[in-house]
């Protein structure tokens, strides 16, 4: 088989994707008071359609699953209506789309939860810094410790957003697994520090994140379900004793279950190459952790952070990953795909247009002309 480029086809458990290019799930605020997507959303999507696949924004699974302002929710009516809408126009143009299921955890605030009530965590320990609410930016509290008996409840959030999403006609679903939200603080230990099954060792700590993945390719198969990991990831204060320990464990674990595929954010791995390296000491240095990782996981294997051209290039033809997801060259560059094939020059974003606001910055950004 001839070696397999950023544009070369890709078979996704049998879903067909058109290229390697994947729209990251980015978070972009734009959703009203309802949580739900609108017109824009539709147009947003559709218009990055020549990805491979995009993976949604991130999209809470429940009140409770909410941190900031403007992100969409799957467990409403109109938010699978919404989401129906966005479905459609990316299939019309001809897209494959998966919706990435959230749920913060500790990153929220009583103001953004419902009669005030505080944010649920493995373990009562407060994040640094602050977050945005509907009332502007907020230090974080203490969280609450969920009890026990109240797994169940989250697992059950999970199932019913993976069947929205279903019913809303996306072609399959990513749990959010990483970047410091729920599953992420339960599975690394610098935020989980329970005493019960669902923490101590690691296969206490990743048992809720296997129960949700388990609920979920009960709605969808496990050919259609994603998970996302950082295993280094610094972002909402977190830690882990033993990465490499934790997610080999994790990963095992999900290519026993079969998943379809496996996103790994490599930011802040240790050792890494420096911007402007050579891409042959970029791959030199990525770390051990991800080689076990693609040698442990048969299926696909989808990278992510700070990609460019010739380092996406380079990790598919070494084998290293079979996808690479771009967050944010995507917002500017609706047409990306096309844009790296052509060596094209790169649209900037605009920082101030990135969370919130209307379609400034969000849909006028052009297509190449022909
Ligand atoms: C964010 O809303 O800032 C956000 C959401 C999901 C991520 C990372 C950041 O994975």
């Amino acid at each position: 088989m001839a070696v397999p480029h950023l544009m070369s086809g890709h078979d996704l458990a049998g879903l067909a994707l058109a290229n390697r290019v994947v729209m990251a799930p980015m978070t972009r605020s734009r959703a009203g008071a309802d949580c739900a997507p609108g017109d824009m959303h539709a147009t947003y999507y559709a218009q990055r359609s020549s990805a491979g696949l995009i993976v949604t924004e991130a999209t809470q699974v429940s009140p409770q699953g909410i941190g900031n302002p403007g992100t969409p929710g799957i467990y409403s009516n109109a938010q699978i209506a919404g989401w129906h809408m966005v479905t459609d126009a990316v299939h019309g143009a001809g897209g494959r789309i998966y919706l990435q299921l959230w749920h913060v955890g500790r990153i929220s605030h009583p103001l953004m939860q419902a009669g005030g009530a505080l944010p649920v965590a493995p373990s009562a320990i407060k994040p640094d810094g602050a977050v945005m609410t509907w009332d502007g930016m907020q230090d974080f509290v203490m969280p609450r410790a969920l009890e026990t008996d109240e797994m169940a409840g989250i697992v059950e959030q999970y199932r019913t957003g993976a069947a929205n999403g279903r019913a809303a006609g996306f072609d399959g679903v990513e749990i959010h697994g990483g970047n410091g939200y729920l599953l992420d603080q339960f599975t690394r230990d610098g935020a989980n520090r329970r005493n019960d099954i669902y923490g101590g060792s690691v296969a206490n700590r990743i048992r809720l994140p296997l129960e949700i993945v388990e609920a979920v390719i009960g709605v969808w198969g496990a050919d259609r379900v994603g998970y996302r990991i950082s295993p280094f990831q610094p972002y909402n204060t977190m830690s882990d004793s033993d990465p490499e320990a934790t997610f080999i464990a994790l990963t095992a674990e999900l290519e026993t279950l079969g998943l379809g595929y496996l996103h790994v954010v490599e930011v802040s791995a240790p050792g890494a190459a420096p911007p402007d390296a050579s891409v042959t000491e970029f791959l030199a240095a990525r770390h051990a952790l991800y080689k076990r990782i693609r040698d442990i996981f048969s299926r696909t294997v989808m990278v992510n952070s700070g990609y460019d051209r010739a380092r996406g290039e380079a990790v598919i033809e070494a084998g290293a990953a079979d996808l690479v997801s771009y967050g944010r060259p995507f917002i500017a560059n609706p047409d990306l795909p096309r844009r790296l094939v052509e060596n094209a020059d790169l649209a900037a974003p605009d920082p101030a247009t990135m969370y919130g606001g209307g379609a400034g910055g969000y849909i006028d950004y052009p297509k190449l002309m022909d």
